[in-house]
């Protein structure tokens, strides 16, 4: 990856985007917990590839520059994270200059409540921009939701820093605008992730039977996960019957029965590019008629929105339903009468994060990654069923599938799972 050439491309765009501002974009990574392990937030990390947490990168025109905490040597006695960031790495990944974040740190981890010695280097510098009537690019969403670790560390720097807020400008926008087209290199890294997915929900389908926990399933695919090198890009759902209706279910500790529908919603992260697969399985290897005619309707309608996937469609457009994707799948339950069983929307970007980041009031565009999911959810019948894979959007012809080596017909379903009887397991 060229993170250079990428944080060169930014500062391009923040400049067109905001040329009557001046000031350097400065980027945060989240601080650190002992408890869990740390996991790079998706901007820092496209930018720099530097998993290392409570750093900074202040990037301008003439210079950028990478900022870590200042640990003693005793650090890497306790943790493996890169205690190996040195002056030369740094270069090596297009920066001009390392230089620590404050004081010496004389602790393991730099927790979201920091004593703010740990940052005064920053501290010192934002103010000078600050008073020199600069503005501070960032990333600094007002939603509820996104970057909430970064926004904390600029919420506790602002406790020290009169006026910090006022001086700052999201660029939330700019950076999804890069990150939404994907590179050669990260679309070879969300096939990884696909093929490892498909390893994982192969032998998911081999664990079946009737009596098998949801646990288990859950367990050989996040051995799989683990032993290919990748985790989980978000909690794993095996959700048996009924439970296969609550779209977010990931307790996964019930008996599957004979006769139930299992929905399996897992997908690996490999090098933090991620995959998101759903497929619905019998437990018993055999669908029954009903369960078969819906699990059909479901095929059918991803196939129908799956073929019409191209540049200038939308994933969601209420006021251009033909162009919508969603809609289409709408209006395809509708025709069948199952609309109201049709509880989420139709898919969403996939890269670093599992829902990425993409402007969705704009239609789709080449070298887009998206999810086609479609689902019933039918309390009344106790099941669930949903179809999920990750298309990488290309021209105008229909997308190619990342994750088409995992089997969805009927037959080819029915087959994996049945083979998993003759087998003790
Ligand atoms: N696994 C989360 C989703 O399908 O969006
Ligand atoms: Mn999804
Ligand atoms: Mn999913």
């Amino acid at each position: 990856m060229n993170y250079k050439n990428r944080r060169d491309q930014l500062l391009d765009l923040v400049r067109t985007q905001h040329a009557s501002y001046q000031g350097p974009i400065v980027l945060f990574s989240p601080c650190d917990s002992a408890y869990r392990s740390f996991v790079q937030e998706s901007n820092f990390y496209y930018f720099s590839g530097i998993i290392e947490p409570a750093s900074v990168m202040v990037i301008s025109q003439d210079k950028q520059v990478f900022y870590k905490p200042a640990y003693t040597d005793t650090r890497a006695q306790w943790v493996d994270s890169a205690a190996d960031i040195t002056q030369n790495n740094i270069q090596e990944q297009g920066f001009d200059d390392l230089q620590v974040t404050g004081k010496i740190f004389p602790s393991v981890h730099v927790y979201p409540y920091f004593d703010y010695a740990t940052y005064e280097n920053i501290t010192a510098l934002l103010s000078d921009l600050i008073r020199d009537g600069k503005k501070i690019f960032t990333i600094y969403p007002s939603n509820s939701y996104q970057a909430i670790e970064i926004r904390a560390v600029v919420d506790r720097l602002a406790q020290v820093i009169p006026n910090l807020h006022d001086h700052i400008i999201d660029i939330s926008a700019q950076t999804a605008q890069l990150r939404r087209k994907k590179e050669m290199v990260e679309l070879e890294l969300l096939y990884k992730a696909a093929e490892i997915t498909a390893n994982a929900h192969q032998a998911a389908m081999h664990m079946l039977k009737p009596g098998r926990n949801e646990a288990e399933v859950q367990a050989t695919l996040e051995f799989v996960f683990a032993e290919q090198g990748a985790c989980a890009a978000y909690p794993s759902i095996v959700a048996g019957g009924p439970r296969g209706t609550i779209l977010h279910y990931s307790t996964n500790n019930q008996p599957l029965l004979d006769g139930q529908l299992v929905v399996v919603d897992a997908g690996a992260r490999y090098n933090y590019y991620c995959a998101d697969v759903t497929r619905t399985y019998p437990v018993s290897g055999k669908f029954t008629a009903e369960q078969k005619q819906l699990y059909e309707l479901v095929l059918e309608c991803q196939e129908l929105v799956a073929e019409q996937a191209k540049p200038g469609m939308w994933l969601s457009n209420k006021d251009e339903q033909e162009l919508s994707l969603h809609h289409i799948a709408l209006n395809f339950f509708k025709k069948h009468g199952y609309e109201k069983y049709f509880t989420h929307s139709i898919g969403h970007f996939l890269g670093l994060d599992v829902h990425d980041v993409g402007d969705v009031s704009r239609p789709l565009q080449e070298g887009d990654i998206i999810t086609i999911e479609p689902g019933l959810y039918i309390p009344e019948k106790q099941l669930g069923i949903r179809i999920e894979d990750n298309y990488w959007i290309v021209d105008q012809t229909t997308p190619v599938c990342l994750s088409e080596a995992i089997p969805k017909s009927i037959q080819a379903v029915e087959e994996m799972v049945q083979q998993s009887f003759d087998v003790d397991l």
